[in-house]
């Protein structure tokens, strides 16, 4: 008799227990659903920063999708990633298509004209890379070269200022790898990419080679972007200024870039 009633207590208990987890399960998934995702945009032509191991699946990795995870977390959000041209990322904040943009993308006076940014999370120079037969060793012997960048990019800037003092012709395209097959076939004598991005594509292109031209490290950085006045910039500064001081932030660099930094 005693048994009998414990055991129809416990199934009552269990029973209720069921049907709490049902509830809460739901509100959570709905949530989600509702405001819960933030959507990333960015250009996944860019390792170590963003770019897809091909081969192995077709998500978005690297040293960005993790600092926005990481972010987005603490702020109770998920991310969902969106890929497209670098050339359009400025627009999509401007059209409401994504949340914030993490792309390597360096804060420069112009963006700042139409979009937020938060602190500089990464430093980086320019690199202009040759073959390595190509006898380009410094900015004099770009004289009369063909010089590929990537449409949008602050290194088309830095070409068109290259060009007032060695005349050089400027090409672009959408995306870095199409920089490296360019040149690889002969068509772009060199290219300026960013020199941790250089520095990733010389271990499996062994007939490349690159030098760093000078600049203060901070011209090349790296901010989050944001449509103006959202509400997120200041929360994911904050964040971000918390993972700079706790160490975070320099567990992801050696992560993606290797121990130096
Ligand atoms: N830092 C440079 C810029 O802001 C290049 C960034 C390119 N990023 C990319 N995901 N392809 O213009």
């Amino acid at each position: 008799m005693k048994k009998a009633l414990i055991l129809f207590i416990s199934m009552i208990l269990f029973a209720g227990l069921l049907a709490g987890c049902g509830t809460s399960e739901d509100n959570k998934t709905n949530e989600k659903e509702d405001d819960k995702v933030l959507v990333m945009a960015t250009s996944a032509d860019y390792p170590p920063f963003e770019y897809i191991e091909t081969g192995k699946s077709d998500e978005i990795i690297g040293f960005d999708v993790d600092i926005a995870k990481a972010i987005a977390s603490k702020l109770g959000y998920e991310v969902q990633v969106k890929d497209m041209d670098f050339g359009g990322l400025v627009q999509s904040l401007k059209s409401g298509q994504a949340d914030f943009v993490l792309a390597g993308m360096t804060p420069t006076e112009k963006r700042k004209k139409n979009v937020d940014f938060s602190d500089i999370y990464y430093t980086a120079q320019h690199m202009i890379i040759s073959k390595n037969d190509s006898g380009i060793e410094k900015l004099e012997d770009l004289e009369g070269k063909t010089v590929g960048v990537q449409l949008g990019s602050i290194q088309e800037g830095k070409a068109q200022e290259i060009n007032e003092k060695v005349a050089i012709k400027i090409e672009n395209r959408n995306r870095i790898p199409e920089l490296i097959q360019e040149m690889k076939a002969g068509r772009f004598d060199a290219a300026i990419i960013e020199d941790t991005v250089a520095k990733g594509y010389f271990e499996n292109e062994k007939d490349l080679r690159g030098f760093t031209i000078s600049d203060d490290p901070e011209e090349a950085g790296s901010a989050i972007a944001f449509p103006k006045n959202s509400e997120l910039t200041e929360k994911f500064n904050k964040e971000l200024q918390a993972m700079k001081e706790n160490g975070e932030l320099q567990e992801l660099v050696v992560k993606w870039f290797g121990g130096e930094e």
